[in-house]
């Protein structure tokens, strides 16, 4: 069975850190999230995806290639205006099978997929859609199911007190070709305010199946910061690289040169070949992107540094995200969000 990931959405808001990125290639512990879950559903048995996109395209291709350093293959289903959700699996059609898994790649899981299969292929319904629980649902896609696991609404984003129920769509889907029939071609169709209220409507078969497990939507600024503080807290198995973490609470990297004095307040990852100088305080809660250079007497507490950041000795850094490449001067900085093309066109 191949997975299609949809990874076309603009991450308006995760912007500006998705000025210029697909948000799916956002770094979650220190490596792009679309990394982690092409490992993820390698490990329960895939091994062809598709991968569906407009924006950056070649920053994703770039990275995961044709999936032969995963041992894995990779197509790309290129839209050439954005088609929405449904639409963008009708314009993959041709490369998937008559049975396929579709993931939001925006969203931070680890589902038993073989347990979503079965429960999937005993119900025959045209689409299986996996459910968790949040206590605010107005943010997603909310169902009312019927006791069997038979969903028979469908409401996307409703108002808090209109939401039929806590149990929303975790943004992962089994298909089955037949439902595409009901998705026109050529045009932009939203999965969630059309297709699944329509096969709904005319009997196709939608279930809703619960997954357990840790479940985020990474597309806020707030979430995104959120999953890093889980994956530290290790409310988040995900594995992390580096040594000492479990016992310590510090993550380090390979070749990580630190100085004199220099404090970690865990819990705390680092990447690998990353410089701290002396008398730096590193968190609690602070994630160190690859390549590095911290100088000394940084404070350095609830912030997230992408890959090759260079930040001055005296700086202060207070709940920040900083894109990639970033240069930060020896400032008092406190919920900043930045990415590189903002800094360079400060300079
Ligand atoms: N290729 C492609 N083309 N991908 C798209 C498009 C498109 O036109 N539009 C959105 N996507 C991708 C996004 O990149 C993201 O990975 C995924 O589809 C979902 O889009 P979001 O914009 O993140 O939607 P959402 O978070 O507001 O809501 C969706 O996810 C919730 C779970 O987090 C809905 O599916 C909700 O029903 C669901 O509860
Ligand atoms: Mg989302």
């Amino acid at each position: 069975m191949k997975a299609l990931f949809l990874a076309g959405g603009l991450g308006t808001r995760l912007r500006p850190l998705t000025e210029n990125l697909p948000k799916p290639m956002a770094l979650v512990g220190n490596k792009p999230w679309l990394e982690h879950l092409l490992l993820h559903y390698k490990k329960q048995g895939i091994s062809e995806f598709v991968i569906a996109v407009k924006h950056y395209r070649q920053i994703i291709e770039s990275h995961l290639g044709n999936g032969t350093k995963y041992g894995v293959r990779i197509d790309y289903a290129v839209e050439k205006e954005l088609l929405g959700t449904a639409g963008a699996i009708k314009n993959a059609e041709p490369l998937l099978g008559d049975r396929f898994l579709v993931v939001n790649a925006d969203i931070i899981h680890q589902v038993d997929l073989a347990a979503a299969l079965r429960f999937h292929a005993v119900n025959g319904g045209a689409v299986t859609i996996c459910l968790t629980e949040v206590d605010d649902p107005s943010h997603y896609g909310v169902v009312e199911q019927e006791s069997g696991g038979r969903i028979v609404r469908f409401v996307e984003k409703p108002k808090k007190e209109e939401a039929p129920s806590k149990r929303i769509n975790a943004g992962i889907y089994i298909m089955e070709r037949r439902a595409l029939d009901h998705v026109p071609a050529g045009r932009a169709v939203s999965i969630e305010k059309e297709t699944f209220p329509l096969l709904i409507a005319n009997g196709s078969g939608v279930y809703g199946h619960p997954i357990g497990g840790y479940w985020m939507d990474m597309g806020t600024k707030a979430r995104y910061r959120q999953l890093h503080w889980d994956l530290l807290d290790r409310r988040f198995p995900l594995p992390i690289d580096g040594k000492d973490g479990d016992e310590k609470g510090i993550w380090c990297g390979e070749n990580v040169r630190i100085g004199h004095g220099v404090l970690f307040v865990p819990p705390v990852m680092i990447g690998s070949d990353v410089t701290i100088g002396d008398r730096s305080v590193i968190g609690p809660y602070a994630v160190i992107g690859n390549g590095s250079r911290i100088g000394s007497h940084v404070r350095l507490v609830g912030s997230i540094l992408w890959d090759r950041c260079k930040i001055r000795s005296g700086a202060q850094l207070n709940e920040c995200i900083f894109g990639s490449g970033m240069h930060v001067g020896p400032h008092i900085l406190h919920e900043a969000v930045c990415n590189r093309i903002l800094e360079v066109q400060r300079q």
